[in-house]
């Protein structure tokens, strides 16, 4: 069944586990995060991006969701709009059904731009207003998603911030994320420290001063009762990157959010993961292994199974890992 948000985090909140939440595009995408939330019996949270809309189209990500939640009836579903750039965005996703939406007023309606906090305050509040009449959840953003290594945002996906960010950007503000959930009435709260989207996040293993999963603590400690949200928490992993590599891939050395640091994260308030660049990794090392190996193939859905089966097994690992297992 189609659930809010809301309701899924505070089950989490209760349980003390984290969700991933994974991007979709494409039939693929969806078929993986399905059958392992079902093999795994976890609930599941499904994210469309700008990105993915114009990819696919809104009506087709909303039927591929809707038809998720018809084959698998027994498992609850969050169908979630990420990154929203203002209220009208937003308002157009409730429209169509989503039953939680983000409203990103960290950043301007660019998405490039970092913001005041008056002008996320109220871009943020508008939405909540909005969509709390129409029984859906919003996420805001406080602080931006950026390298604590350079101040740069993560490129390559179109949502990285222009120019540098300082630190005190990089990292959210516990007394200001107090007085934003305070002023805006959030269902969840996206905070910075030091994760950045896409596949380019450290440049060698993060440590305390990189990836700060003490300012996590440190939040939760002043608003234990506001569920948090990691962006940018792919964990890119190596193994993947060997095989893209080994099978004609130029992906220089780079890497992710530890899976571990995550488990302490959630340990500590989050309840949401957001994860895309994961699916997207090993879907491209499927479909470059099998071409190599099979070079005379030409049945497209022999190489995207592959990728359906890579992406299962990143998910089921995700659930076993964040503790969302066995609470469907
Ligand atoms: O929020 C970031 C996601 O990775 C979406 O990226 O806009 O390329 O779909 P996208
Ligand atoms: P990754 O690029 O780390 O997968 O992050 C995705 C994300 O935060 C989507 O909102
Ligand atoms: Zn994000």
């Amino acid at each position: 069944a189609l659930i809010s948000l809301r309701q899924l985090l505070d089950h989490a909140a209760e349980r003390g586990y984290g969700v991933p939440a994974f991007n979709v595009n494409n039939l693929e995408q969806m078929r993986a995060i399905m059958e392992a939330a079902d093999q795994t019996d976890s609930p599941v949270i499904v994210q469309a991006s700008a990105g993915a809309r114009k990819y696919a189209g809104a009506p087709f990500l909303r039927h591929l969701i809707l038809a998720a939640v018809e084959e698998f009836p027994h498992i609850p579903v969050v169908m979630h709009q990420d990154h929203g750039t203002s209220p009208a965005v937003c308002q157009r996703s409730i429209q169509l059904g989503f039953s939680s939406v983000m409203m990103d007023g960290s950043l301007g309606e660019d998405g490039k731009t970092p913001t005041d906090y008056d002008y996320n305050v109220t871009v943020t509040r508008r939405t909540v207003e909005m969509a709390h009449a129409c029984g859906v959840s919003v996420e805001g953003e406080l602080g931006c998603l950026g390298s604590l290594e350079t101040g740069m945002a993560g490129e390559e996906d179109g949502i990285g911030a222009v120019g540098k960010l300082g630190h005190d950007q990089l990292l959210t503000d516990p007394e200001e994320a107090a007085d934003f959930v305070k002023a805006t009435r959030v269902d969840a709260l996206a905070i910075a420290i030091g994760t950045s989207h896409g596949a380019y996040k450290f440049t060698k293993p993060p440590t305390g001063d990189t990836l700060s999963i003490s300012r996590i603590k440190e939040i939760h400690a002043r608003i234990p009762d506001t569920h948090l949200v990691m962006h940018g928490s792919s964990s890119v992993p190596q193994e993947w990157l060997e095989i893209i590599n080994e099978f004609g891939g130029e992906i220089p050395e780079t890497y992710g959010v530890p899976v571990e640091e995550i488990v302490e994260g959630i340990k500590h308030g989050v309840r949401k993961v957001n994860i895309d660049t994961d699916l997207r990794l090993v879907s491209t090392g499927a479909v470059r292994r099998f071409l190599a190996r099979n070079p005379a193939e030409l049945d497209p859905r022999k190489y995207l199974k592959e990728t359906v089966s890579a992406m299962r097994e990143v998910c089921i690992a995700r659930y076993e890992a964040f503790g969302t297992a066995g609470n469907a």
